[in-house]
């Protein structure tokens, strides 16, 4: 059962799904790949499971460094569009991981939790730690700098989307009640190009 957020994003994302999937991957994000790529080879994992992983694109780079993928999106459309390109994937939400603990050697997650409100954003960390290996690797890249919520009113998404931003010390302060934080960069307002920056987070389970 699905919870408001839930529903209302997934109507939000089916209806952009091939837009989408029609635009480049910017020049940032290709970086923060390889950043993550760097730290999953050296550990010599096998395993990845994307959440929120919205077209696939970046679940197809993985597969294509030769990690098993598995790519997770609470929108059956986005799913849809993993498979059209060779994906293992199927509609999940990360509230609710339909798999046994301990079961990835590593998670990406872009830009995807950002839509959790605050209040759940624990709940959902406890249920990614559950999933990944002990010394297991977790991905977490949001835009942020500040602490807000709420529904944004500028947004031409249907329905309008919910986003909840951290500053850096809150994070991270969240962050390590779970994970430790192997990594933190932050890519500034200027390279992306807008209100927010982006923070980098590269976790291990512990
Ligand atoms: C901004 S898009 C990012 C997609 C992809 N990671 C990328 O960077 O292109 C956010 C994605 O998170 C998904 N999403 C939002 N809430 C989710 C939830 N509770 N469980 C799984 N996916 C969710 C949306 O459907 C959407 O595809």
């Amino acid at each position: 059962m699905k919870n408001t957020f839930e529903t209302n994003i997934m109507e939000s994302y089916n209806k952009k799904a091939s837009e989408r999937d029609s635009s480049n991957v910017q020049d940032w994000k290709v970086k923060e790949r390889e950043v993550f790529l760097r730290y999953i080879k050296a550990e010599k994992h096998n395993s990845l499971l994307e959440i929120g992983a919205g077209t696939g694109k970046d679940s197809l780079f993985f597969k294509e460094q030769g990690l098993h993928t598995f790519s997770t999106d609470v929108s059956p459309e986005m799913i849809q569009l993993c498979k059209e390109k060779g994906l293992s994937a199927d509609v999940m939400s990360f509230y609710n991981l339909d798999f046994p603990g301990g079961q990835f050697d590593s998670i990406w997650a872009l830009n995807c939790l950002l839509h959790v409100p605050k209040a759940d954003i624990k709940g959902v960390l406890k249920e990614i730690k559950r999933v990944v290996k002990p010394s297991g690797l977790f991905y977490l890249g949001v835009y942020g700098g500040e602490n807000s919520e709420g529904i944004w009113e500028g947004d031409h998404y249907t329905p309008k989307r919910f986003f909840s931003f951290f500053d850096d010390e809150s994070l991270k302060d969240i962050l390590s009640e779970f994970f430790l934080i192997e990594y933190f960069n932050v890519v500034p307002k200027e390279t992306i190009g807008g209100k927010f920056h982006f923070q980098s987070v590269i976790l291990r389970n512990q």
